[in-house]
């Protein structure tokens, strides 16, 4: 006999993070997790080295400074925001404190994977609605809700596709959903879809609102990713919820004092998404003119689909890897034949695309 895991957990097929070595290389080109090609604000570094001295102390259990930093940035009620180790532990506690055993949340075709890891931890399962050329598909998220939905994830713009909806469609989703599911809005790459029309991070909108939560998070356009910083945003009683489940000390002292310090360089921020709105379209461009097809990005990447193309994905993605330049192969999502690049610094650009040029010709 041996301790035995609840029913489920051993179906859950673990996250995969993106790609981080190659045989071979001493220092590959990391573009396989949507990382910040320029590091992250100064000001972020010089206080993650000032909190070096403060290590022995735990963190702020109310993360105080960076819930006052977050607030005054954003003009959010302080009391409303949770914040987490990434934004991937506040989809946890949304799991955590609203799914019962066999409940579902509801997501489309191409979510987040994270999200469905969340869910199903929880003893919850999983909608799936289908999305409309990688695009979500309002109509079909609601076609997918039932009497056992109970959250209901949705990322715009959207990964793995990099592709967004106009706020109006999620205005129009929203008032169509019965208002005991609580809508969960990741805003993980909202940073990079500000030029975008149409576009709204939705923060404003989301004041007045007894179930939606909206998600952000410090590890993309900010370029904190390793220190694990997340909050979300969300009617006081949701937040009153979490607040009984959380990790107390979740989000570490250097994290927090990095992230505050990040947030009020603001400057760094414009520049990384003005580099990243640029990029994206001459990376499509050229990915296109290899004769692949590219999705709409609103994102710090760009997802190449190869159904016309001479060689398939995969076979680019190794060849791309034995070169030292890693992208994500996006199998694990149901794109078994697409690739998502990063945006890199401008050179490094040029560096893929001259790979992919050779990878293409072969
Ligand atoms: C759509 C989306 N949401 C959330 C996250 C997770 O971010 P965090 O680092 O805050 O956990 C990611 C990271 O890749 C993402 O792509």
């Amino acid at each position: 006999m041996s301790p035995t895991p609840k029913p489920g957990i051993l179906d859950i097929a673990p996250y995969v993070p993106g790609r981080a070595s190659a045989p071979g290389v001493a220092k590959p080109l990391k573009l396989s997790a949507n990382e910040n090609p320029f590091g992250c604000s100064d000001a972020a570094r010089q206080a993650y080295l000032r909190a070096v001295n403060e290590i022995h102390l735990y963190p702020d259990a109310n993360t105080s400074l960076l819930r006052a930093a977050v607030a005054e940035h954003f003009k959010l009620e302080p009391e409303r925001l949770v914040f987490g180790a990434g934004s991937d532990e506040v989809f946890a506690m949304a799991t955590q404190a609203y799914l019962r055993e066999g409940d579902n949340v509801v997501q489309p075709q191409f979510g987040f994977a994270a999200w469905a890891i969340a869910a199903r931890a929880a003893g919850g399962e999983v909608n799936v609605a289908p999305e409309r050329d990688y695009v979500v598909d309002v109509d079909a998220m609601l076609a997918a809700v039932d009497d056992r939905t109970r959250v209901m994830f949705l990322a715009n713009p959207a990964n793995p596709t990099g592709t967004w909806l106009p706020f109006s469609e999620i205005a129009r989703l929203h008032a169509r959903l019965p208002p005991h599911i609580l809508l969960v809005l990741d805003g993980a790459y909202a940073e990079c879809a500000g030029d975008v029309a149409g576009f709204s991070d939705g923060l404003d909108w989301v004041r007045d609102k007894n179930n939606v939560l909206v998600t952000r998070t410090f590890s993309k356009a900010y370029g904190l990713a390793a220190l694990r910083v997340g909050w979300g945003y969300g009617p006081a009683p949701v937040i009153a919820a979490f607040d009984r489940i959380r990790l107390p000390f979740s989000v570490t002292r250097a994290g927090e004092a990095a992230a505050a310090a990040a947030l009020s360089d603001q400057g760094f921020v414009a520049r990384s998404a003005e580099h990243f709105a640029v990029e994206r379209v001459r990376l499509a461009e050229a990915l296109r003119a290899l004769g692949l097809k590219t999705l709409p990005s609103a994102t710090n990447f760009v997802t190449a689909l190869f159904d016309r193309a001479p060689v398939p994905a995969q076979a680019t993605y190794e060849m791309l890897a034995r070169e030292g330049i890693l992208v994500r192969w996006l199998k694990n999502y149901g794109m078994e034949n697409a690739l998502r690049i990063s945006i890199g610094r401008s050179e490094e650009t040029t560096r893929v695309i001259d790979a992919m040029t050779r990878a293409l010709a072969q």
